[in-house]
């Protein structure tokens, strides 16, 4: 086990390259299974451990993976297996996208219930609607999902939530169905477009991702192709917060900055100054913000992962800000930690009312999901004296060398064995 070592109160100067989007990859990565013949090579792969879980995962069905760099080459056309049920899948929430994937290819699948942040009650439902929509049979036993079909046939299928999951899991499976599926309703992330962009890459007929309507029209089979994964907004977004909160000036590159700008627009409504170009944005400030309130919503929203990070921020604002996270119902559990090293936050229920202190001081802590561990990293540079965070593994299940990028930009921050 390890843990991070941070000396709070540096302001951070100079270039930070974001990586891959986590969130595109871990959809991407199991779509590659639908390619009969070919290998996908996918460029852009970030180096986090729930990529390197998706890995094993896929040569346990019988696919060649050859990983160099930040590329990955997966070959699916010897696939020996149709059951995902071991201890990394049950570890990973992404591993849903094995039912859709193999479901399409195949007609039919047995995949362990996947696992993830805990951050609230993570149903499928929407998933399995869409798959009994285009005609599979699906059921639970022992903990897995097992779905068959003796021919998928495209459907019309309205969400009743918006479903990042849901959306990209039933537009796998429809690529591979006869006809034409419309889904309404659709989660509009970037990494749905991402997951489209590549399956079409792959020889599939997708239309209107990003939009509210996504068109699909069914082929016989899908081939190998070569991909790049879009920037990640959220790894963007942590680095945009960081360097707001500890003052500074920071150019964060390879990113999208039309992704961005809900955050943009939050930390420019706090009185940090965000300069655009192509391919990267800077981000200016002198550490001494306002409050804002924020409600997370579904994209072009304020992303609901991007709020706790936010949060440590608000803690340092002058005034209250007010919180509302309209997606997870318990996204609130690193508050506590933040309140050990000085916040004052109250929850109540999806709301968090935060009054900005003066400072906050370092303390032994950890990170309770992933998120909330980059919500405290960022608490660690603010805070005066020493921080150190345990459970980073969580942090590490999604964003790529952490301290090796904040110590670029001039933190001190160290990773340590425990
Ligand atoms: N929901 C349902 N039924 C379903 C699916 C979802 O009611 O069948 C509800 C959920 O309970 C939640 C809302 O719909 O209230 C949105 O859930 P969504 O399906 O969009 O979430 P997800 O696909 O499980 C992905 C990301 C999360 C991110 C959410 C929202 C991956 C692997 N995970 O989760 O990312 O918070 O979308 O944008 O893509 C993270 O990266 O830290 C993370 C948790």
């Amino acid at each position: 086990m390890e843990k991070l070592i941070i000396k709070g109160g540096r302001p951070l100067f100079g270039e930070i390259e974001i990586s891959g989007a986590k969130n595109a990859a871990v959809a991407i990565i199991p779509a590659a299974i639908m390619a009969s013949e070919g290998p996908c090579n996918i460029d852009n792969i970030p180096n986090i451990e729930d990529v390197h879980c998706l890995e094993r995962i896929l040569q346990g069905l019988g696919c060649k993976i050859k990983v160099d760099n930040n590329s990955l080459s997966i070959d699916s056309s010897n696939i020996m297996s149709l059951d995902a049920c071991t201890e990394d899948v049950r570890r990973m929430r992404a591993s849903y996208y094995l039912i859709g994937a193999l479901l399409g290819r195949f007609k039919e699948a047995r995949v362990e219930l996947p696992g993830g942040c805990p951050i609230g009650v993570r149903p499928i439902d929407q998933h399995i609607k869409g798959f009994e929509a285009l005609g599979a049979k699906v059921k639970i036993e022992h903990g897995a999902v097992i779905v068959k079909a003796d021919k998928l046939v495209g459907a019309s299928i309205f969400f009743d939530v918006v479903s990042v999951g849901a959306t990209i899991n039933v537009m796998l499976a429809a690529t591979l169905a006869e006809g034409t599926t419309t889904l309404e309703n659709p989660a509009r992330e970037p990494h749905v477009v991402d997951v489209a962009n590549f399956l079409n890459s792959m020889g599939a007929n997708i239309k209107g991702a990003g939009t509210d309507v996504i068109r699909i029209t069914g082929v016989e089979k899908l081939k190998g192709c070569n991909y790049s994964v879009i920037p990640d907004q959220i790894e963007a977004g942590t680095y945009m917060i960081a360097a707001a909160a500890c003052g500074g000036e920071v150019v964060i590159t390879n990113v999208i900055p039309k992704h961005l700008e809900s955050i943009s627009a939050k930390l420019i409504e706090m009185g940090a100054e965000i300069i655009e170009e192509d391919d990267s944005v800077k981000v200016k400030s002198s550490g001494k913000l306002k409050s804002v309130n924020i409600k997370t919503s579904p994209y072009p929203g304020f992303p609901t992962d991007v709020q706790q990070p936010m949060s440590t921020i608000l803690s340092v604002a002058d005034g209250r800000s007010i919180i509302n996270e309209s997606i997870w119902e318990s996204r609130f559990k690193h508050v506590d930690e933040l309140k050990k090293m000085g916040a004052n936050i109250k929850v109540e229920g999806r709301t968090a009312i935060i009054d900005g202190v003066n400072r906050m001081t370092g303390a032994i802590v950890k990170a309770t999901d992933l998120r909330a561990g980059a919500a405290m990293v960022i608490a660690g540079l603010i805070a005066e004296g020493t921080t150190e965070i345990e459970g980073i593994d969580h942090i590490d299940r999604g964003y790529p060398n952490i301290e090796i990028k904040f110590k670029a930009l001039g933190a001190d921050i160290r990773r340590e064995s425990i």
